[in-house]
């Protein structure tokens, strides 16, 4: 098979290591990738959502499937696109259309799905210009933290906890009157604040049946135990300790099968990973967001656990015969550390020479923000390189990664060095 993928970070490049090992295999592009991905495959200089691009490159190089890495393409509605054109209508695109992207595209929407389906999830009520003054009562109702939320895609940032009453007040009406997140906060979600502790599962749908992936943990915070602000997640772990086997049936149970469920009552074929953050409040599970696709770093984490070929999976979605494939973990934990330019996720320099990966043999660098040129690796993000490593404790996992990470040089070099060591005290 010739295989497409779009993106251009550490998801897409554990992405293309992985298909790149598949016994179907044929032709590997990414577009536009980095890189690391360059070593899996053809990097193509194209946006990710500048569909007719898109399009030429798949008639042109007779692509058999696409999968989408990163939400905005399926929020723009690349799937809907490839179902609107003759040419392109029977090629499987992995991620969803439009409609089921709104899981991510929409706090509101996806809310409303929630409830409506009985997936357990904090209270909540969604406020815009014509009911402001209601959205400050409903402010005065709940106790703090107050959680208030961009209804449209900020980039991850348009979620804000505040614990002055006052300050959530003048913070909702700067994201609606003063149109704090652009658009995005045209609306806002203002919900109930969930005390426990975070975690992620992913699922792979083919809109009948599902598999579940492994759980995850991702570090957000830039700095080390879990201070300072948030990025798009410095680190991974996975499987989740504290997620033993009676809590992702409860997951699965109260989570998982009504959301499928919901999807098919909603008459919305989703075909794609979905991606669900969860709290864990004294073993109750409830939903803090849903995201239509995988995570990043989670992804570097998630991916190397699956034994079974995932082109064999994906192909599997695009035909809705994914019950009929098998599933196979590594038992072993799995780590990342992120590696970082200094500075980020405030101002940051780029283009600086990152030497020594060839030196990293027990861990594998999956690339995020790099581009090659020439014979040099350059910065070209915020998030740089995924150092993911596996072991039979946790300990051992994230050494492996801190020790690659030495390894690694760059000016400005960073990354956390707690990674993990919330969780190894289960
Ligand atoms: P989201 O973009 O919805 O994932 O929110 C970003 C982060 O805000 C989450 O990863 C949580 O750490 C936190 N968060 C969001 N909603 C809540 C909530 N209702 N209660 C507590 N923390 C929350
Ligand atoms: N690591 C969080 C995300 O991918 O949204």
């Amino acid at each position: 098979m010739n295989v497409l993928i779009l993106g251009s970070g550490g998801r897409e490049h554990a992405f293309a290591w992985k298909i790149a090992q598949s016994k179907k295999l044929e032709n590997l592009y990414i577009a536009p990738g980095n890189a690391g991905t360059a070593h899996c495959g053809t990097n193509v200089n194209i946006s990710a959502t500048d569909f007719d691009a898109v399009k030429n490159l798949v008639w042109e190089k007779g692509i058999d499937l696409v999968l989408v890495g990163p939400e905005d393409p399926l929020v723009k509605g690349i799937h809907d696109y490839f179902l609107a054109d003759d040419v392109l209508k029977d090629i499987p695109v992995i991620g969803p259309k439009k409609d089921g992207a709104q899981l991510e595209g929409s706090k509101d929407f996806s809310k409303q799905f929630m409830i409506k389906h009985g997936v357990p999830t904090a209270r909540y009520a969604s406020f815009d210009k014509t009911n402001l003054e209601e959205g400050y009562k409903f402010l005065e109702s709940l106790k703090p933290p107050f959680v208030l939320k961009a209804d449209g895609l900020a980039a991850g940032k348009g979620v804000l906890i505040l614990n002055d009453i006052n300050e959530a007040k003048a913070e909702l009406k700067a994201m609606i009157s003063d149109a704090k997140f652009g658009a995005a906060s045209a609306k806002v979600v203002i919900e109930e604040f969930l005390h426990g502790i975070e975690l992620s599962v992913f699922v792979l749908t083919d809109g009948k049946s599902y598999k579940l992936l492994p759980s995850a943990k991702d570090y957000k915070r830039i700095g080390e135990g879990d201070t300072g602000l948030n990025t798009g997640g410095m680190g991974a772990v996975s499987p989740v300790p504290f997620a033993d086997e009676a809590f992702l049936k409860k997951v699965e149970e109260k989570i998982v099968k009504p959301t499928i469920a919901g999807l098919n009552k909603e008459g919305i074929d989703y075909r794609g990973f979905i991606f669900i953050g969860l709290m864990n409040d004294n073993g109750e599970p409830s939903v803090i967001e849903y995201n239509c696709r995988m995570g990043d770093p989670e992804t570097e984490v998630v991916i190397p656990r699956i034994k079974s070929d995932l082109l064999e999976l994906l192909e599997a979605v695009g035909k809705q015969e994914l019950d009929k494939t098998s599933f196979e973990l590594d038992s072993r934990i799995a780590t990342t550390v992120m590696m970082v330019a200094g500075g980020y996720p405030e101002e940051y320099e780029k283009g600086h020479e990152v030497s020594g990966l060839d030196q990293v043999k027990e861990s594998i660098a999956f690339h995020a923000g790099t581009k090659q040129e020439g014979n040099k690796v350059l910065t070209n993000g915020g998030r740089l390189i995924a150092v993911t490593s596996f072991g039979y404790t946790i300990q051992e996992a994230v050494n492996k990664s801190f020790s690659s990470a030495e390894k690694i040089t760059y000016t400005n070099k960073y990354y956390r060095r707690d990674i993990g060591k919330d969780l190894m005290k289960n």
